[in-house]
């Protein structure tokens, strides 16, 4: 039987508990919503129950295709079981088209098209502003993971990236950019975390509107019926 332990780790949007198998802990997806780190906070209502479900479904697909995950199975409509990871200490950012930090750094407009795949490892940040940038040298040499580790969690982000914009394109969304973080499970590199509007910018392929916490940062006005537009999508319920 499985039960509920302590508080291991409150961030943005969930919340991770123990459970009495040291193997797995329990992801709790919140309504809370933050930006700009920390600066901005709110509430978009119901958030949690469409995270936890497009997470359910995003993983599951990745599973049958071959990418190694975190997800065992959801609890209820707030939480899931997960197995319990050592978190790498750096994130990857996968990205498709010119926005956020990106635009700011190259100076390119915002939408652009890029011919191919950006990766970037950046470092959490506390601080306000955009997370550091770091290359392999810098990781290698702070010894935040090995070589083999680095080169596998980027083959793992680009395989993530085509099954990603392939079956989002099928439901008429366009997957901008995300962010995907990666533990140590016995060893071995697993993606763990989230892939929700929280953490991606995804974006109606028609009229090209943010369906993602973008409307939040940017006080663009109908949050929560954008984060159940990209759950009823996925649900086939368009
Ligand atoms: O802000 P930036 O353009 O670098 O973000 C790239 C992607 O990573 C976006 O989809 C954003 O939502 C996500 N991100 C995140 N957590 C952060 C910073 C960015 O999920 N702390």
């Amino acid at each position: 039987m499985l039960e509920i332990g302590g508080l291991l780790k409150e961030g943005k949007g969930k919340r991770l508990y123990a459970t009495n198998d040291p193997d797995t802990c329990v992801v709790y997806f919140k309504d809370e919503a933050m930006a700009f780190h920390g600066l901005k906070r709110g509430r978009i209502l119901g958030k949690g129950e469409v995270n936890n479900a497009v997470c359910k479904h995003i993983f599951e697909m990745l599973t049958e295709k071959g990418v190694e995950n975190h997800f065992i199975r959801q609890l209820d409509a707030r939480q899931s079981l997960v197995k319990r990871v050592e978190i790498v200490p750096f994130a990857v950012k996968v990205r498709n088209i010119v926005a956020g930090s990106l635009a700011r750094r190259i100076g390119y407009p915002i939408g652009t098209k890029l011919d191919t795949t950006v990766l970037e490892c950046v470092l959490r940040s506390a601080e306000d502003g955009d997370d550091p940038l770091v290359n392999t040298t810098h990781i290698l040499a702070m010894k935040l993971a090995t070589e083999e580790e680095v080169n596998q969690m980027l083959a793992m982000a680009r395989r993530v990236n085509e099954i990603l914009v392939s079956y989002m394109r099928e439901i008429n969304i366009e997957v901008i950019d995300f962010k995907l973080e990666f533990g140590r499970y016995h060893g071995k590199i697993i993606l763990a975390d989230e892939i929700t509007p929280d953490t991606a910018r995804f974006w109606d392929a028609r009229t090209h509107e943010p369906l993602d916490i973008d409307r939040f940062r940017r006080d663009l006005g109908n949050v929560e019926q954008a984060y159940q537009e990209v759950l009823h999508r996925m649900m086939g319920e368009e």
